[in-house]
Protein backbone atom coordinates (compact mmCIF):
# COMPACT_ATOMS: atom_id res chain seq x y z
CA UNK A 1 0.00 0.00 0.00
CA UNK A 2 2.78 2.17 0.46
CA UNK A 3 4.23 1.90 -2.45
CA UNK A 4 1.47 2.34 -4.29
CA UNK A 5 0.56 5.79 -2.65
CA UNK A 6 4.02 6.43 -3.66
CA UNK A 7 3.70 5.11 -7.26
CA UNK A 8 0.53 7.19 -7.17
CA UNK A 9 2.35 10.52 -6.13
CA UNK A 10 5.02 10.10 -8.39
CA UNK A 11 2.13 9.72 -10.84
CA UNK A 12 0.21 12.94 -9.53
CA UNK A 13 3.62 14.93 -9.75
CA UNK A 14 4.37 13.95 -13.28
CA UNK A 15 1.16 14.74 -14.66
CA UNK A 16 1.79 18.52 -12.72
CA UNK A 17 4.76 19.15 -14.23
CA UNK A 18 2.75 18.76 -17.65
CA UNK A 19 0.38 20.83 -16.80
CA UNK A 20 -0.10 23.99 -19.23
CA UNK A 21 -3.14 25.77 -17.30
CA UNK A 22 -5.43 26.32 -14.41
CA UNK A 23 -7.87 24.23 -16.37
CA UNK A 24 -4.95 21.27 -16.44
CA UNK A 25 -4.60 21.93 -13.07
CA UNK A 26 -7.95 21.80 -11.87
CA UNK A 27 -8.33 18.51 -13.70
CA UNK A 28 -5.11 16.71 -11.80
CA UNK A 29 -7.02 18.19 -8.59
CA UNK A 30 -9.99 16.62 -9.73
CA UNK A 31 -8.19 13.28 -10.36
CA UNK A 32 -6.18 13.07 -7.51
CA UNK A 33 -7.81 14.58 -4.69
CA UNK A 34 -11.37 14.48 -4.80
CA UNK A 35 -13.98 12.37 -3.03
CA UNK A 36 -13.78 9.77 -6.31
CA UNK A 37 -10.13 10.32 -6.69
CA UNK A 38 -7.12 7.94 -6.67
CA UNK A 39 -6.29 8.75 -3.02
CA UNK A 40 -9.50 8.50 -1.87
CA UNK A 41 -9.56 4.89 -3.62
CA UNK A 42 -6.48 3.66 -0.99
CA UNK A 43 -7.96 5.26 1.85
CA UNK A 44 -10.81 3.00 1.72
CA UNK A 45 -8.56 0.30 1.87
CA UNK A 46 -7.06 1.43 4.91
CA UNK A 47 -9.97 -0.43 7.22
CA UNK A 48 -8.52 -3.68 6.22
CA UNK A 49 -5.36 -2.88 8.07
CA UNK A 50 -4.38 -3.88 11.86
CA UNK A 51 -4.29 -1.18 13.73
CA UNK A 52 -0.69 -0.80 13.72
CA UNK A 53 -0.32 -0.40 9.65
CA UNK A 54 -3.50 1.60 9.38
CA UNK A 55 -1.70 4.67 11.71
CA UNK A 56 1.94 4.42 9.37
CA UNK A 57 0.14 4.33 6.16
CA UNK A 58 -2.66 6.43 7.41
CA UNK A 59 -0.14 9.09 8.07
CA UNK A 60 1.83 8.55 4.95
CA UNK A 61 -1.23 8.99 3.29
CA UNK A 62 -1.96 12.17 4.49
CA UNK A 63 1.86 13.29 4.26
CA UNK A 64 1.21 12.71 0.56
CA UNK A 65 -1.32 14.26 -0.27
CA UNK A 66 -0.44 17.50 1.83
CA UNK A 67 2.14 17.57 -0.05
CA UNK A 68 0.32 16.79 -3.78
CA UNK A 69 -2.02 19.67 -2.34
CA UNK A 70 0.70 22.49 -1.73
CA UNK A 71 2.81 21.77 -4.77
CA UNK A 72 -1.33 21.95 -6.64
CA UNK A 73 -1.44 25.31 -5.39
CA UNK A 74 1.72 26.67 -5.87
CA UNK A 75 1.53 25.63 -9.80
CA UNK A 76 -2.38 27.31 -9.87
CA UNK A 77 -1.01 30.32 -8.26
CA UNK A 78 1.81 30.50 -10.61
CA UNK A 79 -0.66 30.11 -13.80
CA UNK A 80 -3.03 31.99 -12.44
CA UNK A 81 -0.69 35.45 -11.99
CA UNK A 82 0.47 34.22 -15.80
CA UNK A 83 -3.10 34.04 -17.24
CA UNK A 84 -3.99 37.30 -15.57
CA UNK A 85 -0.77 39.06 -17.45
CA UNK A 86 -1.57 37.63 -20.65
CA UNK A 87 -5.44 38.81 -20.48
CA UNK A 88 -4.46 42.24 -18.99
CA UNK A 89 -1.93 42.27 -22.02
CA UNK A 90 -4.31 41.73 -24.28
CA UNK A 91 -7.34 43.23 -23.33
CA UNK A 92 -5.20 46.54 -23.08
CA UNK A 93 -7.27 49.64 -23.94
CA UNK A 94 -5.73 52.43 -25.97
CA UNK A 95 -6.74 55.44 -23.76
CA UNK A 96 -5.09 58.12 -26.16
CA UNK A 97 -7.82 56.58 -29.28
CA UNK A 98 -10.02 59.63 -30.45
CA UNK A 99 -13.93 58.65 -28.82
CA UNK A 100 -16.48 57.73 -31.37
CA UNK A 101 -18.59 60.81 -32.32
CA UNK A 102 -22.56 60.10 -31.54
CA UNK A 103 -24.33 63.11 -33.47
CA UNK A 104 -26.92 64.83 -31.11
CA UNK A 105 -30.68 65.27 -32.55
CA UNK A 106 -32.27 68.84 -31.75
CA UNK A 107 -35.50 70.48 -31.50
CA UNK A 108 -36.82 70.99 -35.22
CA UNK A 109 -37.03 75.01 -35.91
CA UNK A 110 -40.81 75.26 -36.20
CA UNK A 111 -40.76 73.12 -32.83
CA UNK A 112 -38.57 75.77 -31.15
CA UNK A 113 -40.88 78.58 -32.30
CA UNK A 114 -43.81 77.34 -31.17
CA UNK A 115 -42.89 76.34 -27.91
CA UNK A 116 -41.32 80.15 -27.79
CA UNK A 117 -44.55 82.22 -28.44
CA UNK A 118 -46.39 79.76 -26.58
CA UNK A 119 -44.58 80.37 -23.34
CA UNK A 120 -44.73 84.15 -24.41
CA UNK A 121 -48.59 84.11 -24.40
CA UNK A 122 -48.04 81.58 -21.00
CA UNK A 123 -46.56 84.43 -19.20
CA UNK A 124 -49.60 86.54 -20.15
CA UNK A 125 -52.20 84.38 -18.82
CA UNK A 126 -52.79 81.99 -21.96
CA UNK A 127 -53.06 78.57 -21.42
CA UNK A 128 -52.86 75.65 -24.17
CA UNK A 129 -55.92 74.11 -25.73
CA UNK A 130 -55.53 70.15 -25.10
CA UNK A 131 -54.45 68.98 -28.86
CA UNK A 132 -57.94 66.76 -28.96
CA UNK A 133 -59.72 69.74 -29.06
CA UNK A 134 -57.71 70.57 -32.12
CA UNK A 135 -58.04 67.97 -34.78
CA UNK A 136 -56.37 68.65 -37.84
CA UNK A 137 -58.85 66.79 -39.74
CA UNK A 138 -61.66 69.33 -39.06
CA UNK A 139 -65.19 69.24 -40.38
CA UNK A 140 -66.44 72.55 -42.58
CA UNK A 141 -68.77 73.27 -39.22
CA UNK A 142 -65.55 74.11 -36.87
CA UNK A 143 -63.49 75.24 -39.55
CA UNK A 144 -65.73 77.92 -41.47
CA UNK A 145 -69.91 77.68 -40.15
CA UNK A 146 -69.25 78.00 -36.74
CA UNK A 147 -66.72 81.25 -37.31
CA UNK A 148 -69.45 83.16 -39.48
CA UNK A 149 -68.40 81.93 -42.82
CA UNK A 150 -71.83 82.26 -44.98
CA UNK A 151 -72.60 78.88 -46.67
CA UNK A 152 -71.51 79.20 -50.27
CA UNK A 153 -69.94 82.65 -49.28
CA UNK A 154 -66.38 83.09 -51.42
CA UNK A 155 -64.50 82.99 -48.22
CA UNK A 156 -64.26 79.36 -47.99
CA UNK A 157 -62.16 79.37 -51.26
CA UNK A 158 -59.95 82.53 -50.02
CA UNK A 159 -58.30 80.21 -48.15
CA UNK A 160 -58.06 77.13 -51.15
CA UNK A 161 -59.37 74.25 -48.62
CA UNK A 162 -58.34 70.97 -49.24
CA UNK A 163 -61.20 68.52 -49.16
CA UNK A 164 -61.23 64.40 -48.16
CA UNK A 165 -62.85 61.61 -50.08
CA UNK A 166 -64.41 60.85 -46.14
CA UNK A 167 -67.25 62.89 -46.18
CA UNK A 168 -67.87 66.15 -48.29
CA UNK A 169 -67.95 68.64 -45.14
CA UNK A 170 -64.62 66.90 -43.84
CA UNK A 171 -61.19 68.85 -44.67
CA UNK A 172 -57.98 69.39 -43.99
CA UNK A 173 -58.25 72.76 -41.38
CA UNK A 174 -57.30 75.73 -43.31
CA UNK A 175 -56.76 77.60 -39.33
CA UNK A 176 -56.70 76.42 -35.86
CA UNK A 177 -59.71 78.38 -35.09
CA UNK A 178 -62.28 75.33 -34.56
CA UNK A 179 -60.56 74.51 -31.59
CA UNK A 180 -61.72 78.10 -30.33
CA UNK A 181 -65.21 76.94 -30.70
CA UNK A 182 -64.34 73.66 -28.79
CA UNK A 183 -62.70 75.82 -26.22
CA UNK A 184 -65.62 78.19 -25.71
CA UNK A 185 -68.38 74.80 -26.11
CA UNK A 186 -66.58 73.28 -23.38
CA UNK A 187 -65.87 76.40 -20.96
CA UNK A 188 -67.66 79.49 -20.06
CA UNK A 189 -65.51 82.74 -19.87
CA UNK A 190 -63.60 84.65 -18.73
CA UNK A 191 -61.67 82.61 -21.66
CA UNK A 192 -57.76 82.82 -22.85
CA UNK A 193 -56.76 80.59 -24.88
CA UNK A 194 -53.92 79.66 -27.40
CA UNK A 195 -53.81 76.74 -29.96
CA UNK A 196 -50.92 76.06 -32.02
CA UNK A 197 -51.03 73.45 -34.70
CA UNK A 198 -50.57 72.63 -38.63
CA UNK A 199 -52.80 73.92 -41.14
CA UNK A 200 -53.62 72.99 -44.58
CA UNK A 201 -53.87 75.46 -47.82
CA UNK A 202 -54.24 74.83 -51.70
CA UNK A 203 -51.04 76.99 -52.18
CA UNK A 204 -48.64 76.97 -55.47
CA UNK A 205 -45.35 76.18 -53.24
CA UNK A 206 -43.04 78.88 -53.77
CA UNK A 207 -40.02 80.46 -51.07
CA UNK A 208 -43.01 82.11 -48.99
CA UNK A 209 -46.09 79.79 -49.51
CA UNK A 210 -46.03 75.99 -48.65
CA UNK A 211 -48.98 73.79 -48.61
CA UNK A 212 -49.46 73.29 -45.34
CA UNK A 213 -47.73 75.35 -42.22
CA UNK A 214 -48.12 75.97 -38.48
CA UNK A 215 -50.51 78.50 -36.74
CA UNK A 216 -51.01 79.68 -33.17
CA UNK A 217 -53.81 81.25 -32.71
CA UNK A 218 -55.17 82.59 -29.52
CA UNK A 219 -58.60 83.70 -28.31
CA UNK A 220 -59.30 86.09 -25.23
CA UNK A 221 -63.35 86.18 -23.91
CA UNK A 222 -64.60 88.16 -20.67
CA UNK A 223 -66.61 91.20 -19.74
CA UNK A 224 -65.62 94.39 -21.52
CA UNK A 225 -62.43 93.09 -23.07
CA UNK A 226 -61.91 96.09 -25.97
CA UNK A 227 -59.93 96.79 -28.81
CA UNK A 228 -57.27 98.15 -27.03
CA UNK A 229 -56.81 95.24 -24.66
CA UNK A 230 -56.02 93.56 -28.13
CA UNK A 231 -53.28 95.90 -29.03
CA UNK A 232 -51.97 95.73 -25.43
CA UNK A 233 -51.26 91.91 -25.50
CA UNK A 234 -49.80 91.71 -29.05
CA UNK A 235 -47.49 94.52 -28.88
CA UNK A 236 -46.38 92.93 -25.69
CA UNK A 237 -45.69 89.60 -27.84
CA UNK A 238 -43.85 91.50 -30.15
CA UNK A 239 -41.94 93.37 -27.99
CA UNK A 240 -41.04 89.96 -26.34
CA UNK A 241 -40.53 88.15 -29.78
CA UNK A 242 -38.77 90.40 -31.29
CA UNK A 243 -36.85 92.90 -29.14
CA UNK A 244 -37.89 96.68 -28.59
CA UNK A 245 -36.64 98.02 -31.50
CA UNK A 246 -38.86 96.17 -34.34
CA UNK A 247 -41.25 99.02 -35.55
CA UNK A 248 -45.07 97.71 -35.87
CA UNK A 249 -48.25 98.97 -37.37
CA UNK A 250 -51.97 98.31 -37.31
CA UNK A 251 -53.91 98.03 -40.62
CA UNK A 252 -57.78 97.19 -40.81
CA UNK A 253 -58.67 93.92 -42.43
CA UNK A 254 -61.35 91.59 -42.92
CA UNK A 255 -61.92 88.49 -41.15
CA UNK A 256 -65.64 87.21 -41.31
CA UNK A 257 -65.75 86.36 -37.37
CA UNK A 258 -63.80 89.77 -36.54
CA UNK A 259 -65.03 92.92 -36.74
CA UNK A 260 -63.52 95.28 -36.52
CA UNK A 261 -60.40 93.20 -37.75
CA UNK A 262 -56.84 94.24 -38.22
CA UNK A 263 -53.28 92.96 -40.08
CA UNK A 264 -49.99 93.45 -37.98
CA UNK A 265 -47.19 94.07 -39.86
CA UNK A 266 -43.92 94.26 -38.58
CA UNK A 267 -40.82 95.87 -40.48
CA UNK A 268 -38.70 93.38 -42.64
CA UNK A 269 -35.65 92.12 -41.22
CA UNK A 270 -34.16 91.30 -44.59
CA UNK A 271 -34.22 95.18 -45.78
CA UNK A 272 -35.34 97.37 -42.65
CA UNK A 273 -38.20 98.87 -44.54
CA UNK A 274 -35.98 99.71 -47.31
CA UNK A 275 -38.44 97.31 -50.05
CA UNK A 276 -36.95 93.99 -51.38
CA UNK A 277 -38.21 90.75 -52.86
CA UNK A 278 -38.95 89.14 -49.16
CA UNK A 279 -41.63 92.16 -48.80
CA UNK A 280 -42.59 93.25 -52.32
CA UNK A 281 -40.76 96.11 -51.86
CA UNK A 282 -42.85 97.59 -49.18
CA UNK A 283 -40.53 97.45 -46.69
CA UNK A 284 -43.36 95.56 -44.01
CA UNK A 285 -44.23 92.08 -43.60
CA UNK A 286 -47.55 90.56 -42.00
CA UNK A 287 -47.28 88.37 -39.00
CA UNK A 288 -50.51 88.63 -37.56
CA UNK A 289 -54.71 88.42 -38.20
CA UNK A 290 -56.74 89.87 -35.44
CA UNK A 291 -59.86 91.24 -34.22
CA UNK A 292 -62.79 91.41 -31.90
CA UNK A 293 -64.56 88.35 -31.85
CA UNK A 294 -68.50 88.93 -34.04
CA UNK A 295 -71.18 88.82 -31.40
CA UNK A 296 -72.12 85.81 -34.15
CA UNK A 297 -69.58 83.32 -32.85
CA UNK A 298 -70.31 84.06 -29.39
CA UNK A 299 -73.93 83.62 -29.20
CA UNK A 300 -73.02 80.15 -31.46
CA UNK A 301 -71.68 79.08 -28.55
CA UNK A 302 -74.04 80.15 -26.10
CA UNK A 303 -71.92 83.19 -24.86
CA UNK A 304 -73.89 86.10 -24.06
CA UNK A 305 -72.77 88.85 -26.53
CA UNK A 306 -74.46 91.67 -24.38
CA UNK A 307 -72.38 90.49 -21.32
CA UNK A 308 -69.50 89.49 -22.79
CA UNK A 309 -66.90 90.66 -25.46
CA UNK A 310 -63.32 89.04 -26.67
CA UNK A 311 -60.41 89.37 -29.29
CA UNK A 312 -58.98 86.29 -31.44
CA UNK A 313 -55.59 86.82 -33.64
CA UNK A 314 -53.55 84.26 -35.68
CA UNK A 315 -50.12 83.83 -36.48
CA UNK A 316 -48.26 81.67 -38.99
CA UNK A 317 -45.22 80.33 -37.15
CA UNK A 318 -43.27 80.11 -40.05
CA UNK A 319 -43.41 83.18 -40.75
CA UNK A 320 -42.07 84.52 -37.47
CA UNK A 321 -39.37 82.02 -37.94
CA UNK A 322 -38.08 83.32 -40.88
CA UNK A 323 -38.53 86.74 -39.55
CA UNK A 324 -36.43 86.43 -36.19
CA UNK A 325 -33.45 84.10 -37.98
CA UNK A 326 -33.50 85.56 -40.95
CA UNK A 327 -34.67 82.64 -43.41
CA UNK A 328 -35.69 83.71 -47.11
CA UNK A 329 -37.46 80.58 -47.98
CA UNK A 330 -39.91 78.40 -46.14
CA UNK A 331 -39.53 75.25 -47.77
CA UNK A 332 -35.99 74.78 -45.43
CA UNK A 333 -38.06 73.78 -42.77
CA UNK A 334 -39.70 70.93 -44.38
CA UNK A 335 -36.73 69.34 -46.79
CA UNK A 336 -34.98 68.38 -43.61
CA UNK A 337 -31.56 69.30 -44.94
CA UNK A 338 -29.23 68.50 -41.86
CA UNK A 339 -27.01 71.56 -43.11
CA UNK A 340 -29.99 74.27 -41.84
CA UNK A 341 -31.29 72.35 -38.75
CA UNK A 342 -28.02 71.94 -37.31
CA UNK A 343 -27.76 75.83 -37.32
CA UNK A 344 -30.52 76.03 -34.63
N1 LIG B 1 -57.65 82.45 -38.87
C1 LIG B 1 -57.07 83.61 -39.55
C2 LIG B 1 -56.22 83.13 -40.72
O1 LIG B 1 -55.93 81.97 -40.76
C3 LIG B 1 -56.22 84.41 -38.63
C4 LIG B 1 -57.04 85.09 -37.61
C5 LIG B 1 -57.33 84.49 -36.41
C6 LIG B 1 -57.55 86.38 -37.84
C7 LIG B 1 -58.07 85.13 -35.46
C8 LIG B 1 -58.29 87.02 -36.89
C9 LIG B 1 -58.55 86.41 -35.70
O2 LIG B 1 -55.89 83.88 -41.58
Amino acid sequence: MKEQLEKIYALATQDLSKAASINDIEEIKNKYLSRGGEFNAIKKGLKDLSDEDKRIVGALANEITQKLEASIKAKHDEFYVKELNEKLQNDKIDITLPGKFIPQGKVHPITMTINEISSIFQSLGFSLIPSELSPEVETEYYNFDMLNFPTDHPSKDMQDTFYTSVASNVILRSQTSGAQIRAMEMQKPPIRVISPGRVYRNENINSRKNNFFHQIEGLYVDKEVTFGDLKGILNEFIRKYFGESRPTRFRTSFFPFTEPSAEIDVECIMCEGKGCRTCSNTGWLEILGAGIVDPNVLEGVNIDSEVYSGFAFGMGVERLAMLKYAIDDIRLFFTNDERFLKQF
